[in-house]
């Protein structure tokens, strides 16, 4: 094989692996499990990383109505800042390329909506439900499509 052949074939390779990461990026890694949701592959650590942010929203979702109902729209804030996009992103790139990009751009969604959140606390405590209410919708959408398989 001379030299320009070795080099098309290299570049055909890297062509083609770039190919390969860019549809993972978009499909992920998933199958339809037995209730009918899409079940994303993960191995042990990555779906309890996954699970532990979910943890994190639901308290965040808990904190963020104490801090309504306690009038202190400081703490509305801060709970909802500390699960907003500064916060996302932060995913290990094998993890990233095995979630679906509906899946991806629903997450990312939910946490600015919490940012979204923060910023109604400067109007008021009803905006600060009518924000809280619309980013739940997204839980909700998520839990319904999605499942976790190690
Ligand atoms: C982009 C998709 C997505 C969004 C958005 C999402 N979740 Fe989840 N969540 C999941 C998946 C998938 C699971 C695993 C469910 C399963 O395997 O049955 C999960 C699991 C959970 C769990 C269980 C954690 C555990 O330890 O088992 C909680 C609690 C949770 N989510 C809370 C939330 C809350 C609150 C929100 C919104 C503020 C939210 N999630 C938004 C996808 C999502």
């Amino acid at each position: 094989m001379n030299a320009k052949t070795l080099a098309i074939v290299a570049l055909l390779l890297w062509v083609a692996s770039a190919a390969f990461v860019g549809f993972k990026f978009i499909t992920g890694s998933t199958v339809i499990a037995e209730d009918g949701r899409e079940a994303i592959q993960l191995t042990t650590d990555e779906r309890n990383l996954v699970l532990g942010e979910m943890r994190a929203l639901l308290a965040a979702v808990q904190e963020i109505i104490a801090a309504v109902n306690a009038g202190d729209m400081n703490a509305v804030k801060e709970s909802a800042h500390r699960v907003g996009m500064a916060e996302a992103g932060a995913a290990p790139a094998g993890l990233v390329l095995k979630l679906p990009m509906a899946f991806k751009t629903l997450g990312f969604s939910t946490h600015e909506g919490f940012d979204e959140v923060a910023l109604a606390a400067e109007i008021g405590a009803e905006a600060v439900l009518a924000g809280l209410e619309t980013n739940l919708a997204k839980c909700v959408a998520c839990h319904a499509a999605y499942r976790l398989n190690e």
